[in-house]
């Protein structure tokens, strides 16, 4: 496995540039809903490396889902997956990146702990034909990431995020809906409370993407419980 090497190679190319609310004509955009898109630079020969690290496939059929992933064997036990270790290194300059960029407002007093961000959560997830991931989302842990591993933008579709705010007046029921234009080796981040999900996969090519989440707030466990 490697270790974390600041002066690795792995380039990046930023695509979303940061712009600041919208105030035109007194119409104020309050809050920013915001993702992170980047690109792994050098991807045939990490897409190489991640593929020879990744667990055989595991379907599982439970909360109605029906996927190959790791996610319940590592999840319950609060245990990272083997391959933890290879992707925090590849994506490494992205997270650096989005410290750099994140609204710390007037004297960075939003950013309580700083930039402090730690590794919750990681597990791949692969889809055959008529497979999908029903809505969800991955709680208040921080950000979440998805990086896409296997995928073909012909015939894949990216995850579709569900708006959380309200839409106003003028739309009957409809919900607001935003998917990214996504190739293989992208990588996004996003805020871990924002609802959304994997649409069936239709075609003959299998999809597979790796998940992670980070927390942004340092864990003091003066004491621990568990439920059950
Ligand atoms: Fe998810």
């Amino acid at each position: 496995m490697k270790g974390f090497d600041s002066n690795k190679t792995t380039e990046f190319k930023k695509v979303e540039s940061t712009t600041p609310p919208s105030t035109k004509n007194g119409a104020i955009d309050m809050f920013v809903c915001r993702l992170y898109k980047y690109h792994i630079e050098n991807w045939e020969e990490e897409k190489k490396e991640i593929l020879e690290a990744l667990p055989a496939e595991n379907l599982i059929k439970e909360y109605e889902e029906d996927i190959h992933t790791d996610y319940f064997e590592n999840s319950r036990s609060r245990r990272l997956p083997r391959y933890a270790d290879l992707i925090v290194d590849i994506v490494s300059p992205c997270i650096e990146d989005l410290q750099s960029r994140l609204p710390g407002g007037g004297n960075n007093k939003l950013l309580i702990h700083q930039c402090w961000m730690g590794v919750d959560n990681m597990w791949y997830q692969t889809e055959y034909k008529g497979q999908k991931h029903m809505l969800h989302n991955h709680g208040n842990v921080g950000w979440s990431c998805v990086l896409y591993v296997n995928y073909n933008p012909e015939v894949h579709t990216a995850t579709r995020f569900l708006s959380p705010y309200g839409v106003g007046s003028g739309r009957g029921g409809g919900l607001d809906w935003y998917q990214p234009d996504i190739k293989e080796g992208d990588f996004i981040i996003f805020d871990s409370s924002i609802a959304h999900e994997a649409l069936p996969n239709e075609s003959d090519e299998k999809r597979t993407i790796i998940s992670m989440n980070f927390q942004t707030s340092p864990m003091i466990p003066q004491k621990q419980y568990q439920t059950k």
